[in-house]
C-alpha cells in the first residue's frame, strides 16, 4: 500500500491509528448542475464494515458509485474534490478505470446474473483479467462459491443457468463473481433489499466474514441491519455527512440530534 495515510478515528476508544482504505476529501457532485453531494469528507476504514445510512435521495448511491467511477458515464455528471484509494488519487482522467474496478468491486441492489451457467458467472470478470487453465477455472469456481457458502447448494449443478437459482442464491453468486477478481474493497448498495430474512442473514454473516480480508462499504436503509453488521457508521442527509463514527457511538451517544432521530426511526428533518 503506497503513501497510505494513517487516520485517527473520531470516537475510537483506543489510541490506535487505523489505516484508511479510501479517503474522500471535500467531494461534491452535481447532476445537470443540481448539487447532489455537498462537500463529503470521509475515511473508509480498511477491513471494516463501513455502513452508510440515510434517507432516500440523500446521495448514498451517488457516493459509493463515485468510488469506482460508475458515475463517469452518467450524462450531466460533474464533481469537485478528491478521492484516494490506497493513497493514490482515483478521479484523475489518467486512472485506468478497468483496473480500479478490479480493486473496488460492486454488488448492486438486485442480483444481476448473466444469462450463463453458474460456473461461467463466477468466472465472468476474472477471465478478462487473466488467462486461466481449466484447472485454475475449476479451482476459482469452487473457492469463490465456498467463500459465499454456496458451494454445497450448487456443486452438483454448476452448469445450470444462474437464473435458475433463488434470488438470495443469485445475490451470493454475484458476490462470488466480485470476489473472484480479488478486489480490495467491495461496495454493496442495499444488497439485501430484495431478499427474504433467511437470505438476508446469510449475506450479513458473509459480510462479517469477508471484512477479515476485504474493506466493505455497505449501504442500507435498514437500521437494525446497520446495528447488526456495521463497524463504522456514516449518516448522510441531503447530500452531506451529518455524523460518522463507530457504530456504538452513533447508536449510543450521537452528537447530532438528527442522527438520534434517524436511528430511532423518527422523522428526520435535516
Ligand atoms: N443519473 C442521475 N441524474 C440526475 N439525478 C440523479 C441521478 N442519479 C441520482 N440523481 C439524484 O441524486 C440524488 C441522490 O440520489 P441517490 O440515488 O444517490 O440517493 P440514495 O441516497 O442512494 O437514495 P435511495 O436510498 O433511494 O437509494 C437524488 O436527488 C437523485 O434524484
Ligand atoms: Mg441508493
Amino acid at each position: 500500500m503506497k503513501n497510505s495515510a494513517a487516520l485517527r478515528v473520531v470516537g475510537q476508544d483506543t489510541a490506535s491509528e487505523i489505516t484508511a482504505a479510501v479517503e474522500i476529501n471535500d467531494f461534491h457532485v452535481w447532476f445537470d448542475e443540481a448539487p447532489v453531494l455537498r462537500g463529503i469528507s470521509l475515511a473508509l476504514q480498511k477491513h471494516r464494515i463501513n455502513c452508510i445510512i440515510g434517507p432516500s435521495g440523500s446521495g448514498k448511491s451517488t457516493l459509493i458509485r463515485s468510488l469506482n467511477r460508475m458515475n463517469d458515464d452518467v450524462e450531466g455528471y460533474s464533481f469537485k474534490g478528491s478521492i484516494h484509494f490506497d493513497g493514490e488519487p482515483i478521479l484523475r482522467k489518467s486512472v485506468n478505470v478497468a483496473t480500479l474496478r478490479t480493486d473496488i468491486g460492486m454488488v448492486f441492489q438486485k442480483p444481476c446474473v448473466f444469462p450463463k451457467s453458474i460456473a461461467e458467472n463466477v468466472l465472468f470478470g476474472v477471465q478478462y483479467v487473466k488467462k486461466l487453465s481449466r484447472q485454475e477455472r475449476l479451482h476459482l469456481v469452487e473457492a469463490n462459491l465456498k467463500a459465499v457458502s454456496l458451494w454445497k447448494e450448487v456443486s452438483h449443478r454448476l452448469h445450470d443457468r444462474a437464473g435458475s437459482l433463488s434470488i438470495g442464491q443469485q445475490q451470493r453468486l454475484c458476490i462470488a463473481r466480485t470476489l473472484a477478481v480479488k478486489p480490495k474493497v467491495i461496495l454493496l448498495d442495499e444488497p439485501t433489499s430484495s431478499l427474504d430474512p433467511v437470505s438476508t442473514r446469510a449475506i450479513e454473516d458473509l459480510m462479517l466474514e469477508l471484512r477479515q480480508e476485504y474493506t466493505i462499504v455497505f449501504v442500507t436503509h435498514n437500521i437494525q441491519q446497520a446495528q447488526r453488521v456495521a463497524d463504522q457508521l456514516v449518516f448522510m442527509c441531503n447530500g452531506g455527512v451529518i455524523e460518522q463514527g463507530p457504530k456504538q457511538k452513533l447508536f449510543g451517544n450521537p452528537e447530532n440530534e438528527q442522527t438520534r432521530k434517524y436511528l430511532n426511526e423518527e422523522y428526520c428533518d435535516c
